[in-house]
């Protein structure tokens, strides 16, 4: 009698351990395979994704004959950039020339001015551009003067219609005398996107002209 109740529980333990076992050698191979060499519960090592070994000096660029390189783009006061560009006619396709800031001798073309007047968050943070009320419609365009095209700033401000010229904004090509230069560069409390100071802004534009006999400068 007493030993049939102990068979009972050994019985019942051994049953007891060989499912645990069973259970956790099914979860292993479940999870691994049949492998020993198993390391998928390891942590993953964690990386910075930024290389933290970058020179902090990087050499000046020199091309192959040992000149210092002329950067691929001007640097100009946007405000200079559209005065450069009256200054020397105001022309649709020619090339004009400007000194940058930096005081290379640069060419560009009115397909750089242009943005100017038609991209917003441009000239301050969240700036309107100027063609969302210097529009294409000269009946509601503030002061009848629509800058969307070309032909619009050619043809000025205060039109009585889309096919009349009005004022000219380009001063006759003398730029500091100009309605848009005075509009860019002067705050007009009383008209509404010209309450903020706009004459600061600073562009990449233009291609630098190269110089064929420009001393190079030996770095030493
Ligand atoms: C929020 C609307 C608005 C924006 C944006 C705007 N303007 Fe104006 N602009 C006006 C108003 C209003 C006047 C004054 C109209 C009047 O006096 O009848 C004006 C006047 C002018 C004038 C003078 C025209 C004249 O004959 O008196 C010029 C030039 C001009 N703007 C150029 C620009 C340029 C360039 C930009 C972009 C940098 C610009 N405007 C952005 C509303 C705007």
């Amino acid at each position: 009698m007493n030993d049939d109740v102990r068979k009972y529980i050994y019985g019942t333990l051994t049953v007891f351990v060989v499912g645990i076992l069973a259970w956790i050698g099914f979860l292993y191979v479940n999870a691994c395979g049949f492998t020993l060499t198993c390391n998928r519960g390891a942590l993953p090592v964690e990386r910075t994704p930024i290389p933290t070994l970058i020179p902090a000096t990087l050499p000046a660029m020199q091309t192959t004959t040992g000149e210092v390189a002329v950067p691929d783009q001007c640097h100009v006061a946007a405000v200079d950039l559209i005065g450069a560009w009256v200054g020397a006619g105001s022309s649709e396709t020619d090339v004009f020339q400007f000194t940058d800031i930096n005081g290379h001798n640069c060419e560009s073309t009115f397909e750089e001015v242009k943005p100017l007047f038609i991209e917003g968050n441009l000239w301050y943070s969240g700036s309107l551009s100027c063609v969302s009320c210097h529009s294409v419609d000269v009946a509601v365009s503030p002061a009848q003067l629509d800058l969307s095209s070309y032909a619009g700033i050619i043809a000025g401000s205060r039109r009585a219609d889309a096919e009349s010229s009005g004022t000219d904004i380009l001063g006759a090509g003398n730029w500091e005398s100009s309605l848009l230069y005075e509009f860019i560069s002067a705050i007009h409390a009383d008209a509404p996107g010209h309450t903020e100071e706009i004459a600061d802004l600073v562009i990449f534009a233009g291609k630098p002209i190269p110089e064929p006999n420009q001393t190079a400068t030996p770095i030493p």
